[in-house]
């Protein structure tokens, strides 16, 4: 079976959407930004400070090479996993690829709650957000083969209109 890859901006909920998404469907979940502090032994926000975005980037199209190549897993990438076309090819060659939208609002409130952001650890976080959003908006929306807006859903809900969508699809087989 195809591996489900969620992306979207910051706070949009690939985490949390990702890992009970896996556990409904009983597959393993990856979040791709966790593999990266475990593979390379550093937190991303250390990452950031120590070697900057661009290293930091580099690492990363390394670990969505590396985890591209499963099949039958969940994947949260990191919001800036767009940025890269070639990183959105390869999760395509054995993924179904979901954005995860979110209103401005609500992702400020959601990345709020925690400081591991290098990007969001600035005094203008709203609008930061309103431009990277500007500047990915495009490429959230053509890698994807379904969208969800997760502004006034739960994790819980946006999990179930993905099994609803993946069943509609003939993506699942029996249970779920
Ligand atoms: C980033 C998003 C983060 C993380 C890094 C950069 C981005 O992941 O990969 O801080 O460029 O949007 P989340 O989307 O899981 O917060």
């Amino acid at each position: 079976m195809k591996n489900i890859v969620l992306i979207g901006f910051m706070g949009t909920g690939k985490t949390s959407t990702g890992r009970l998404l896996a556990s409904r469907l009983g597959r393993p979940f990856i979040d791709t930004d966790k593999r990266i502090e475990t593979d390379n032994g550093i937190s991303i926000p250390d990452m950031f400070t120590l070697y900057g975005e661009a290293y930091f980037r580099k690492k990363e199209k390394d670990t969505i090479a590396k985890v591209a190549r499963y099949t039958n897993v969940v994947i949260a990438t990191g919001g800036g996993a767009v940025l890269a076309e070639e990183n959105v090819n390869c999760l395509k060659i054995n993924g179904l690829v979901i954005t995860l939208t979110a209103s401005v609002e609500v992702i400020l409130e959601r990345t709020g709650r925690r400081s591991n952001r290098p990007l969001l650890n600035c005094d203008r976080r709203e609008q930061q957000v309103i431009q990277l959003l500007a500047a990915r908006d495009a490429l959230y929306k053509n890698a994807a083969d379904f969208i969800i807006d997760t502004t006034v859903r739960s994790p819980q809900q946006v999990t179930e209109e993905i099994i609803v969508y993946l069943r509609r699809g003939g993506h699942l087989r029996g249970r779920s």
